[in-house]
Protein backbone atom coordinates (compact mmCIF):
# COMPACT_ATOMS: atom_id res chain seq x y z
CA UNK A 1 0.00 0.00 0.00
CA UNK A 2 1.21 3.35 -0.66
CA UNK A 3 1.64 5.58 2.12
CA UNK A 4 0.97 9.63 1.38
CA UNK A 5 3.69 11.74 3.49
CA UNK A 6 2.65 14.63 1.35
CA UNK A 7 1.76 17.80 3.91
CA UNK A 8 -1.79 19.18 3.44
CA UNK A 9 -0.21 22.57 1.79
CA UNK A 10 1.44 20.10 -1.01
CA UNK A 11 -0.36 20.62 -5.05
CA UNK A 12 -1.36 17.16 -5.48
CA UNK A 13 -2.43 16.85 -9.09
CA UNK A 14 -6.49 16.79 -7.98
CA UNK A 15 -5.84 20.22 -6.72
CA UNK A 16 -4.15 21.83 -9.62
CA UNK A 17 -5.20 25.54 -10.31
CA UNK A 18 -6.07 25.41 -13.52
CA UNK A 19 -4.16 28.05 -15.23
CA UNK A 20 -7.37 29.48 -16.77
CA UNK A 21 -8.30 30.46 -13.18
CA UNK A 22 -4.89 31.93 -12.54
CA UNK A 23 -5.21 34.21 -15.62
CA UNK A 24 -8.71 35.17 -14.52
CA UNK A 25 -7.53 36.00 -10.64
CA UNK A 26 -4.80 38.24 -12.87
CA UNK A 27 -7.52 39.31 -15.02
CA UNK A 28 -9.56 40.94 -11.98
CA UNK A 29 -6.28 42.40 -10.29
CA UNK A 30 -5.17 44.38 -12.99
CA UNK A 31 -9.00 45.87 -13.45
CA UNK A 32 -9.34 46.79 -9.97
CA UNK A 33 -6.17 47.20 -8.68
CA UNK A 34 -6.54 44.55 -6.25
CA UNK A 35 -4.53 43.59 -3.29
CA UNK A 36 -2.73 39.99 -4.42
CA UNK A 37 -5.06 37.82 -2.49
CA UNK A 38 -5.26 34.34 -4.26
CA UNK A 39 -8.98 33.17 -5.24
CA UNK A 40 -8.07 29.60 -5.85
CA UNK A 41 -10.16 26.97 -3.97
CA UNK A 42 -9.55 27.37 -0.40
CA UNK A 43 -8.01 30.67 -0.47
CA UNK A 44 -9.02 33.33 2.24
CA UNK A 45 -9.47 36.66 2.94
CA UNK A 46 -6.04 39.02 3.22
CA UNK A 47 -6.95 39.45 7.07
CA UNK A 48 -7.61 35.90 7.64
CA UNK A 49 -3.79 35.45 5.71
CA UNK A 50 -2.22 37.67 7.86
CA UNK A 51 -3.83 36.07 11.33
CA UNK A 52 -2.97 32.22 10.10
CA UNK A 53 0.92 33.25 8.93
CA UNK A 54 2.34 35.27 11.31
CA UNK A 55 5.59 36.94 9.37
CA UNK A 56 8.02 34.23 8.19
CA UNK A 57 5.37 31.27 8.16
CA UNK A 58 5.21 28.79 5.64
CA UNK A 59 1.41 28.70 4.96
CA UNK A 60 -0.37 25.74 6.30
CA UNK A 61 -3.17 25.71 3.50
CA UNK A 62 -0.34 25.81 0.43
CA UNK A 63 -1.87 28.61 -0.25
CA UNK A 64 0.41 31.47 -1.33
CA UNK A 65 -0.46 34.94 -2.47
CA UNK A 66 2.31 37.22 -3.86
CA UNK A 67 2.53 40.95 -4.52
CA UNK A 68 1.70 41.51 -8.34
CA UNK A 69 5.40 42.67 -9.95
CA UNK A 70 4.52 41.94 -13.69
CA UNK A 71 8.34 41.85 -13.87
CA UNK A 72 9.43 41.80 -17.30
CA UNK A 73 6.77 38.85 -18.38
CA UNK A 74 8.18 37.38 -21.36
CA UNK A 75 6.43 36.98 -24.10
CA UNK A 76 4.07 33.59 -25.04
CA UNK A 77 1.35 31.53 -23.01
CA UNK A 78 1.87 30.48 -19.65
CA UNK A 79 2.73 26.88 -19.56
CA UNK A 80 -0.17 24.88 -18.38
CA UNK A 81 0.69 23.59 -14.33
CA UNK A 82 0.65 20.06 -15.12
CA UNK A 83 3.56 20.56 -17.24
CA UNK A 84 5.37 22.72 -15.00
CA UNK A 85 4.93 20.13 -12.54
CA UNK A 86 4.77 16.87 -14.39
CA UNK A 87 7.62 17.96 -17.03
CA UNK A 88 10.82 18.05 -14.92
CA UNK A 89 14.65 17.53 -14.33
CA UNK A 90 15.82 16.83 -10.77
CA UNK A 91 17.88 13.62 -11.33
CA UNK A 92 17.85 12.66 -7.46
CA UNK A 93 14.50 11.27 -8.60
CA UNK A 94 15.26 9.55 -11.74
CA UNK A 95 16.33 11.00 -15.24
CA UNK A 96 12.54 10.63 -16.69
CA UNK A 97 10.82 13.56 -17.09
CA UNK A 98 7.95 12.01 -15.16
CA UNK A 99 10.35 10.36 -12.82
CA UNK A 100 10.16 13.71 -9.88
CA UNK A 101 6.12 14.05 -10.12
CA UNK A 102 5.98 10.06 -9.30
CA UNK A 103 8.96 10.15 -6.79
CA UNK A 104 9.86 13.49 -4.81
CA UNK A 105 6.84 13.14 -2.54
CA UNK A 106 9.03 10.92 -0.39
CA UNK A 107 11.42 14.08 0.10
CA UNK A 108 11.29 15.47 3.63
CA UNK A 109 10.55 19.39 3.08
CA UNK A 110 9.30 20.36 6.69
CA UNK A 111 11.15 21.52 8.49
CA UNK A 112 13.66 22.95 6.24
CA UNK A 113 16.79 25.13 7.52
CA UNK A 114 20.13 26.19 5.08
CA UNK A 115 23.58 26.39 6.39
CA UNK A 116 25.29 29.25 5.53
CA UNK A 117 28.95 29.08 5.57
CA UNK A 118 32.01 31.26 3.94
CA UNK A 119 33.46 35.00 3.69
CA UNK A 120 30.12 36.08 5.28
CA UNK A 121 29.78 38.20 8.64
CA UNK A 122 26.40 36.00 9.80
CA UNK A 123 26.43 32.41 9.28
CA UNK A 124 25.29 29.61 10.39
CA UNK A 125 22.03 27.45 10.38
CA UNK A 126 18.79 29.40 9.58
CA UNK A 127 15.20 27.84 9.65
CA UNK A 128 13.64 28.92 6.32
CA UNK A 129 11.07 30.94 8.26
CA UNK A 130 13.78 32.89 9.32
CA UNK A 131 15.09 33.66 5.71
CA UNK A 132 11.75 33.97 3.96
CA UNK A 133 8.81 36.39 4.70
CA UNK A 134 5.93 34.61 3.07
CA UNK A 135 4.24 37.50 3.45
CA UNK A 136 5.75 39.89 1.38
CA UNK A 137 6.01 37.13 -1.76
CA UNK A 138 6.91 38.50 -5.28
CA UNK A 139 5.34 36.91 -8.33
CA UNK A 140 7.92 36.79 -11.45
CA UNK A 141 7.17 35.59 -14.22
CA UNK A 142 10.24 34.16 -16.13
CA UNK A 143 10.67 31.48 -18.77
CA UNK A 144 12.71 28.56 -18.06
CA UNK A 145 15.05 27.82 -20.96
CA UNK A 146 16.14 23.99 -20.48
CA UNK A 147 19.72 23.29 -21.94
CA UNK A 148 17.61 20.56 -23.77
CA UNK A 149 16.36 22.98 -26.03
CA UNK A 150 12.58 23.25 -24.46
CA UNK A 151 11.17 25.74 -22.61
CA UNK A 152 8.47 26.88 -19.88
CA UNK A 153 7.03 30.24 -19.08
CA UNK A 154 5.81 30.25 -15.50
CA UNK A 155 4.70 32.39 -12.44
CA UNK A 156 7.05 32.13 -9.77
CA UNK A 157 6.32 33.28 -6.40
CA UNK A 158 9.29 34.67 -3.74
CA UNK A 159 12.20 36.94 -3.17
CA UNK A 160 14.88 38.53 -5.19
CA UNK A 161 18.46 36.47 -3.96
CA UNK A 162 20.20 40.04 -3.59
CA UNK A 163 18.80 40.90 -0.22
CA UNK A 164 18.89 37.59 1.15
CA UNK A 165 22.79 37.25 0.35
CA UNK A 166 23.43 40.56 1.76
CA UNK A 167 21.40 40.08 4.92
CA UNK A 168 24.13 37.50 5.54
CA UNK A 169 26.81 40.02 4.96
CA UNK A 170 29.29 38.43 2.55
CA UNK A 171 32.87 39.84 2.95
CA UNK A 172 34.94 41.25 0.07
CA UNK A 173 36.78 37.69 -0.22
CA UNK A 174 32.75 36.62 -1.34
CA UNK A 175 33.92 36.43 -5.36
CA UNK A 176 31.35 33.53 -5.58
CA UNK A 177 28.34 31.78 -3.86
CA UNK A 178 27.53 28.27 -4.33
CA UNK A 179 24.77 26.43 -3.32
CA UNK A 180 23.92 22.53 -2.46
CA UNK A 181 20.91 20.77 -2.80
CA UNK A 182 19.37 18.19 0.11
CA UNK A 183 20.14 14.88 -0.19
CA UNK A 184 18.77 11.92 1.04
CA UNK A 185 19.98 8.67 -0.22
CA UNK A 186 16.95 6.72 1.55
CA UNK A 187 14.26 9.61 0.13
CA UNK A 188 16.00 9.61 -3.38
CA UNK A 189 15.55 7.35 -6.42
CA UNK A 190 19.65 7.26 -7.16
CA UNK A 191 20.19 4.56 -10.38
CA UNK A 192 23.09 2.32 -9.95
CA UNK A 193 24.59 4.23 -12.80
CA UNK A 194 24.21 7.83 -11.09
CA UNK A 195 24.94 10.66 -14.41
CA UNK A 196 25.71 13.13 -11.50
CA UNK A 197 27.47 13.36 -8.35
CA UNK A 198 25.70 14.14 -5.34
CA UNK A 199 24.71 16.38 -3.26
CA UNK A 200 23.73 18.63 -6.68
CA UNK A 201 25.78 21.57 -6.43
CA UNK A 202 25.33 25.01 -8.66
CA UNK A 203 27.45 28.47 -8.55
CA UNK A 204 27.08 32.13 -9.41
CA UNK A 205 29.63 34.78 -9.76
CA UNK A 206 28.28 37.34 -6.84
CA UNK A 207 27.63 40.14 -9.62
CA UNK A 208 25.74 37.73 -11.16
CA UNK A 209 23.66 36.49 -7.69
CA UNK A 210 23.41 40.51 -6.63
CA UNK A 211 21.42 41.47 -10.61
CA UNK A 212 17.77 41.81 -9.43
CA UNK A 213 16.54 39.22 -11.97
CA UNK A 214 17.97 36.54 -9.79
CA UNK A 215 15.41 35.31 -7.29
CA UNK A 216 14.17 32.47 -5.02
CA UNK A 217 11.52 30.74 -5.66
CA UNK A 218 8.97 29.04 -2.99
CA UNK A 219 6.20 28.57 -4.76
CA UNK A 220 4.65 28.63 -8.23
CA UNK A 221 0.32 29.62 -9.56
CA UNK A 222 -0.36 30.39 -6.29
CA UNK A 223 1.04 27.57 -4.21
CA UNK A 224 3.66 26.12 -2.39
CA UNK A 225 6.44 25.03 -4.94
CA UNK A 226 5.22 20.93 -5.22
CA UNK A 227 8.63 18.73 -4.59
CA UNK A 228 9.41 17.62 -7.72
CA UNK A 229 10.37 22.12 -8.53
CA UNK A 230 12.63 22.09 -5.80
CA UNK A 231 10.62 22.58 -2.25
CA UNK A 232 10.65 24.53 -0.67
CA UNK A 233 13.04 27.00 -1.92
CA UNK A 234 15.06 26.74 -5.17
CA UNK A 235 16.87 29.27 -7.04
CA UNK A 236 15.40 30.61 -10.83
CA UNK A 237 18.30 32.20 -12.49
CA UNK A 238 16.40 33.40 -15.64
CA UNK A 239 18.91 34.26 -18.18
CA UNK A 240 20.97 31.03 -17.70
CA UNK A 241 20.30 27.39 -18.56
CA UNK A 242 17.57 25.81 -16.43
CA UNK A 243 19.99 23.46 -14.37
CA UNK A 244 22.12 26.70 -12.75
CA UNK A 245 18.39 26.64 -10.89
CA UNK A 246 19.27 24.66 -8.60
CA UNK A 247 16.60 23.26 -5.96
CA UNK A 248 15.84 22.19 -2.36
CA UNK A 249 18.34 24.17 -1.30
CA UNK A 250 19.81 23.27 2.20
CA UNK A 251 23.96 25.37 1.77
CA UNK A 252 24.73 28.56 0.62
CA UNK A 253 28.43 29.33 0.76
CA UNK A 254 30.42 32.45 0.00
CA UNK A 255 33.60 31.35 -1.37
CA UNK A 256 36.88 33.00 -3.05
CA UNK A 257 37.21 30.67 -5.76
CA UNK A 258 34.73 29.65 -8.83
CA UNK A 259 32.64 26.63 -7.18
CA UNK A 260 32.22 23.28 -8.87
CA UNK A 261 29.29 22.87 -10.33
CA UNK A 262 27.12 19.39 -11.13
CA UNK A 263 26.73 19.43 -14.98
CA UNK A 264 30.34 21.06 -15.51
CA UNK A 265 31.95 18.39 -13.11
CA UNK A 266 30.20 15.09 -15.12
CA UNK A 267 30.81 16.66 -19.05
CA UNK A 268 33.06 19.73 -18.68
CA UNK A 269 32.55 20.05 -22.56
CA UNK A 270 29.66 20.11 -22.72
CA UNK A 271 28.30 22.34 -19.97
CA UNK A 272 30.18 25.85 -18.60
CA UNK A 273 30.35 27.37 -15.49
CA UNK A 274 28.56 30.41 -16.73
CA UNK A 275 25.69 28.53 -18.86
CA UNK A 276 24.11 31.72 -20.15
CA UNK A 277 21.08 31.17 -22.58
CA UNK A 278 22.72 31.98 -26.03
CA UNK A 279 21.28 30.84 -29.41
CA UNK A 280 24.51 31.61 -30.97
CA UNK A 281 26.59 29.14 -29.02
CA UNK A 282 25.26 25.21 -30.11
CA UNK A 283 25.41 22.43 -27.14
CA UNK A 284 28.22 20.12 -28.97
CA UNK A 285 25.45 18.04 -29.73
CA UNK A 286 22.94 20.40 -30.54
CA UNK A 287 21.73 23.57 -31.88
CA UNK A 288 20.74 25.79 -29.11
CA UNK A 289 18.80 28.50 -31.84
CA UNK A 290 15.75 27.31 -30.98
CA UNK A 291 13.60 25.80 -28.59
CA UNK A 292 10.23 23.49 -28.32
CA UNK A 293 7.37 25.15 -25.95
CA UNK A 294 6.38 22.69 -23.56
CA UNK A 295 2.90 22.49 -23.19
CA UNK A 296 1.82 24.42 -26.73
CA UNK A 297 1.49 21.49 -28.25
CA UNK A 298 3.87 18.69 -30.32
CA UNK A 299 5.08 21.42 -32.66
CA UNK A 300 5.43 24.38 -31.02
CA UNK A 301 8.41 25.73 -31.28
CA UNK A 302 10.21 29.72 -30.90
CA UNK A 303 13.17 31.29 -31.29
CA UNK A 304 15.93 31.55 -28.65
CA UNK A 305 16.58 34.59 -27.53
CA UNK A 306 20.43 35.67 -26.09
CA UNK A 307 20.07 35.88 -22.22
CA UNK A 308 16.46 34.40 -22.65
CA UNK A 309 15.31 37.53 -23.62
CA UNK A 310 17.18 39.92 -20.51
CA UNK A 311 20.41 41.12 -22.61
CA UNK A 312 19.00 44.66 -21.80
CA UNK A 313 19.31 43.48 -17.58
CA UNK A 314 22.72 41.30 -17.68
CA UNK A 315 24.39 41.60 -20.79
CA UNK A 316 27.04 44.05 -18.91
CA UNK A 317 27.43 41.59 -16.62
CA UNK A 318 29.84 39.77 -19.39
CA UNK A 319 31.28 42.88 -20.97
CA UNK A 320 34.74 41.51 -22.45
CA UNK A 321 34.20 38.30 -21.81
CA UNK A 322 34.21 35.38 -24.81
CA UNK A 323 30.70 33.73 -24.63
CA UNK A 324 31.98 31.25 -27.22
CA UNK A 325 35.09 30.82 -24.43
CA UNK A 326 32.88 31.11 -21.61
CA UNK A 327 29.85 29.45 -21.77
N1 LIG B 1 18.35 20.71 -9.14
C1 LIG B 1 18.67 19.50 -8.62
N2 LIG B 1 18.94 19.40 -7.34
N3 LIG B 1 18.71 18.37 -9.39
C2 LIG B 1 18.47 18.41 -10.73
O1 LIG B 1 18.53 17.37 -11.39
N4 LIG B 1 17.89 19.80 -12.66
C3 LIG B 1 18.09 21.13 -13.25
C4 LIG B 1 17.43 22.23 -12.40
N5 LIG B 1 17.72 22.03 -11.00
C5 LIG B 1 18.14 19.67 -11.32
C6 LIG B 1 18.07 20.81 -10.48
C7 LIG B 1 17.60 21.21 -14.62
S1 LIG B 1 18.51 20.36 -15.80
C8 LIG B 1 16.50 21.95 -14.99
S2 LIG B 1 16.10 22.17 -16.62
C9 LIG B 1 15.63 22.56 -13.96
O2 LIG B 1 16.02 22.22 -12.63
C10 LIG B 1 14.22 22.06 -14.17
O3 LIG B 1 13.34 22.68 -13.27
P1 LIG B 1 11.81 22.21 -13.27
O4 LIG B 1 11.79 20.72 -13.13
O5 LIG B 1 11.17 22.91 -12.10
O6 LIG B 1 11.22 22.65 -14.59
Amino acid sequence: MLIKTRKSWHLTDRDVTPEKLYLNRRAIMAAGGAAAVSLTAGACSAEEAQTEAPRGAMPADGNLSARETAYMPPDGDLTPLEAVTGYNNFYEFGTGKADPARHADAMTTDPWSIEVTGHAGRTGTFGIEDLIDFNALEERIYRLRCVEAWSMVIPWIGVPLGPILQGFQPTSDARYVAFETYFNRSEMRIGTFPVLDWPYVEGLRMDEAMNPLAFLAVGLYDRVLPNQNGAPVRLVVPWKYGFKSIKSIVRISFVSDEPPTSWNRSAPNEYGFYSNVNPNVDHPRWSQASERVIGGGPFARRDTDMFNGYADEVAGLYAGMDLSENF
